[in-house]
């Protein structure tokens, strides 16, 4: 596993936008899998800035993202087809009908998941795939104790992360209380995975993640038994890290993976 450390949110979503980016300009049909929440919101922004400035082309990406909230269409602003849509989608050259985000409103859900898996499967695989963490360690919606196998499904989220989420909902009620998530074993699958992290709330999830033991219990340290993974972190993400880790020395050396552990 790479660790890089990052000395703010900017730099850390600089440093994981230039991995993309690179890996794009290689592979202009790439398959990508996204996240959600806020952590990448300002990796989509330089994102679209390189789009806009620097000829970053997305004419032929498909993406793939991780979840979405049961229940939700995408057409309500706190489905992660929506926000997607208005956080990355609209502002590049990418064709729409090369996105695809669960549909939450799917009458079989158990159908949508399987079909999402076949279509990953028949678009060759996910090339890179981004990962945000839950404050308990989950990711995409694989919550604490989700099986390493488990593939796309229909899953029931923890109170905890309910009351996270709450903070874009009118009310904790409004909160879904289920979703569709792509598996751990899904996840695991992709040919190369970066996880981004920052603000001291996430130091606790970080920090097992990357040097406890790898477990059911904290999804994120199943990534420990991945060949290609790079954890882009902040410097209050990373603060309870006993391991010291190396600062990227500028933004574009993150992109090949400066500090390893
Ligand atoms: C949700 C998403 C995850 C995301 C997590 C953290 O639960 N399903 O994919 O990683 O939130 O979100 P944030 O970046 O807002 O902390």
């Amino acid at each position: 596993m790479k660790v890089i450390v990052c000395k703010d949110s900017d730099e850390m979503s600089r440093a994981a936008a230039q991995i993309f980016a690179q890996r794009i300009r290689k592979k202009p049909n790439i398959v990508l899998g996204l996240a959600t929440g806020g952590t990448p919101v300002k990796m989509y922004k330089e994102l679209i800035r390189m789009c806009k400035e620097e000829n970053l082309d997305f004419s032929k990406v498909i993406t793939y993202n991780l979840d979405e909230y049961l229940g939700l269409s995408g057409d309500h602003d706190q489905s992660y087809r929506y926000f997607m849509n208005e956080n990355l989608f609209n502002h590049i050259n990418i064709n729409k009908a090369n996105t695809h985000v669960l549909n939450g409103k799917a009458k079989d859900p158990a159908a949508e998941c399987k079909a999402y898996e076949e279509a990953i499967k028949k678009a060759g695989g996910i090339d890179i795939q981004l990962l945000g963490i839950g404050g308990n360690g989950h990711i995409a919606f694989n919550e604490p104790g989700s099986p390493k196998n488990s593939r796309t499904r229909i899953v029931d989220l923890t109170e905890k992360t309910i009351q996270d989420n709450a903070r874009f909902f009118a009310s904790v009620n409004d909160v879904p209380k289920q979703a569709l998530s792509m598996g751990n074993g899904t996840i695991l699958e992709a040919k190369e995975i970066v996880l981004i992290a920052d603000k001291a709330s996430k130091a606790d999830a970080i920090a097992k993640s990357i040097e406890g033991p790898a477990t059911e219990q904290v999804p994120a340290s199943l990534l420990q038994s991945h060949k290609n993974v790079t954890f882009v972190v902040d410097k209050d993400a990373a603060s309870k890290l006993k391991k010291k880790y190396e600062a990227p020395k500028a933004a574009k050396a993150a992109s090949k993976g400066c500090c390893c552990c």
